[in-house]
């Protein structure tokens, strides 16, 4: 039977370090800074994403990232066959598979796993070679995390972006995203139900993926409020969290800003 962990994970993603750098396209804030700060205050794992544009964390980072890292590093990448050659030769500890559209602001869904099936098994097969372990960023659907057990990932990542959303309308009126807006026309009882109803799945997804033997995290679009229901969730291990970790340490600090987090990852 699976017991489950008391505190859950955690991974930073500290991209947004390289977003603030590329903004001026400059050597400053170098993301290799936050390695120490958050290995100090809590973070389980540092979390990077090497786009196809580069628009934020470039070959050179992931390169030094992981060669200086003192946590496990997690590079998240699109299946594409340049890519994970690059990864396979990068060697981090493991490599989350996502889907990536150039023109989207951030991942906007999970993986097509059906749709891609052929593609991601051929660069799961090189990733094992090179001793990467496998992560797949998929929506939380029952479909998607039984393909990925039949293609011998390790991990799947479920993603929270809908759950985020919904919970930013019915709790603030304002969608986290921007892309949510046609949902705001919803009354707050549609809101709630939605909200219960996309909680509902992740906890779903969840339970079924570790009933297959498959590790579970989750992410995207995760912050300090909508975070902890989250959490109740024993059969999920670990958060990959940037976007909120990185705004709040502007203001804070990335120490208070990851350990506030670990706090909250406690169950
Ligand atoms: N997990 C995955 C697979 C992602 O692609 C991202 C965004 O890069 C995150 C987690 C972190 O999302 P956020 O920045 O919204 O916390």
């Amino acid at each position: 039977m699976h017991v489950a962990n008391p505190i859950m994970t955690l991974g930073v993603n500290i991209d947004h370090i390289a977003v603030l750098r590329e903004a001026r396209k400059i050597n400053d804030p170098d993301p290799l800074m936050a390695l120490s700060i958050c290995a100090q205050s809590g973070a389980d794992q540092i979390t990077i994403h090497l786009r196809e544009d580069r628009r934020h964390i470039h070959d050179e980072d992931a390169h030094r990232i992981i060669a200086s890292s003192p946590l496990p590093v997690n590079l998240e990448c699109a299946i594409e066959p340049s890519i994970i050659d690059i990864v396979c030769a990068l060697r981090p500890h493991r490599a989350t598979l996502v889907p990536e559209k150039r023109e989207e602001v951030t991942t906007e869904g999970g993986l097509d796993v059906l749709g891609k099936y052929d593609l991601i098994s051929t660069a799961i097969k090189k990733l094992h070679q090179h001793e990467i372990e496998v992560s797949l960023f998929v929506d939380p659907t029952l479909e998607a995390i039984e393909a990925s057990e039949r293609l011998g990932a390790e991990w799947v990542e479920l993603h929270t972006g809908s759950y985020a959303n919904l919970y930013a309308m019915r709790h603030s009126a304002l969608p986290h995203s921007h892309h949510a807006i046609e949902e705001l026309k919803l009354s707050r009882n549609e809101l709630t139900e939605r909200l219960e109803n996309a909680y509902g799945t992740i906890v779903d997804a969840a339970n079924y993926a570790r009933s297959l033997g498959l590790k579970v995290a989750a992410g995207h679009g995760l912050n300090y409020q909508n975070v902890a229901s989250i959490v109740m969730i024993d059969t999920i291990e670990e958060l990959n969290i940037g976007q909120s970790i990185i705004a709040r340490s502007v203001f804070t600090g990335l120490a208070s800003a990851v350990s506030d987090m670990k706090t909250l990852c406690q169950r």
